[in-house]
């Protein structure tokens, strides 16, 4: 049995972007996010604790940690997932769609675009960014997170989801966040009767939209390959048991065997590219 957690009817919802609009909110330092499309919550809590299991903090990086929730919104119980707030007292969010509008002007767009070739596009937004913030290791910091989304099958990293912290004039690295959409939990996008490796040969990569291998690759060739993952599929089948617990029965076999093909397969592209 869980444990309900009630929300009250007219809780803020905070302001959503983008196609993701998962229904959202902040309560006793927790932010909690409804399922939406899929099984968003469950991409979330797994992906953050495989994460815990490569070198992100090694490389002096910190990354959200979400766990599942069923929530009473509306008088229906839900699925989803909550994160502790990551923001420190004066801290802000400042998403690289943001910083660049506000830095560079509302022509960054058309500049990035009538650049050649994906490298020098990722040496923009790194450059830009370094010169706005001061945060010399942007570039380690993105490859990772583009390795990151490659591994997870995450193709929602749209410049919403890419974000530095602001206190004052101080910046800091945002703790990596929002998998959701990772691991094929979009069943609408990919339906549960196609086969998951047709679905992964079609994924597409943001920022960029070109296909993970060669997003990661031209992050690569510019600041190294950066994330290693030592996880075992025993690792990824643990990760799954309790989470599972929080979706239909019927339906528990056939996402374990989704989502560990999923992660299995990009892992292997994923080592391709070192
Ligand atoms: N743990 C957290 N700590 C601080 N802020 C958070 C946290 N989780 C979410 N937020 C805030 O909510 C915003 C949206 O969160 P998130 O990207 O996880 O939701 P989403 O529904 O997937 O959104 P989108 O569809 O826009 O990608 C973040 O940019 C951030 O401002
Ligand atoms: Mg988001």
């Amino acid at each position: 049995m869980k444990m309900a957690l009630r929300l009250k009817t007219g809780s803020h919802i905070a302001e959503t972007s983008s196609k993701g609009n998962q229904e959202k909110w902040l309560e006793n330092g927790r932010w909690y996010k409804l399922d939406l499309f899929g099984y968003e919550g469950l991409a979330e809590t797994v992906t953050s604790a495989l994460l815990a299991k490569t070198n992100v903090e090694k490389l002096g990086f910190r990354f959200v940690t979400y766990h599942m929730e069923r929530m009473e919104v509306h008088r229906h119980i839900r699925n989803g997932c909550s994160s502790e707030n990551f923001l420190r007292p004066g801290e802000e969010i400042l998403t690289l769609a943001d910083l660049f509008h506000k830095g560079v002007g509302p022509s960054w767009q058309s500049e990035v675009g009538n650049l050649p070739n994906l490298k020098s596009k990722i040496q923009w937004m790194v450059e830009s960014t370094r010169r706005l913030t001061g945060l010399d290791r942007f570039g380690v910091y993105l490859t990772m997170l583009f390795e990151a989304d490659m591994l997870f099958g995450n193709e929602d990293r749209h410049l919403n989801n890419i974000a530095v912290l602001r206190r004052g004039e101080l910046f800091d690295y945002c703790p990596l966040f929002d998998f959701g959409a990772g691991l094929l939990s979009n069943v609408r996008d990919y339906p549960m009767e196609i086969a998951p490796r047709g679905l992964l040969r079609q994924l597409r990569a943001q920022p960029l939209n070109t296909t993970f291998p060669r997003q990661v690759h031209a992050a690569q060739a510019l600041y190294g390959p950066q994330l290693q993952c030592s996880f075992t599929s025993q690792d990824v089948t643990f990760a799954l048991a309790a989470p599972l617990d929080y979706y239909a029965d019927r339906d528990r076999a056939y996402l374990r065997d989704r989502i560990e093909t999923c992660i299995a397969t990009q892992q292997k592209k994923l080592e391709q590219s070192y």
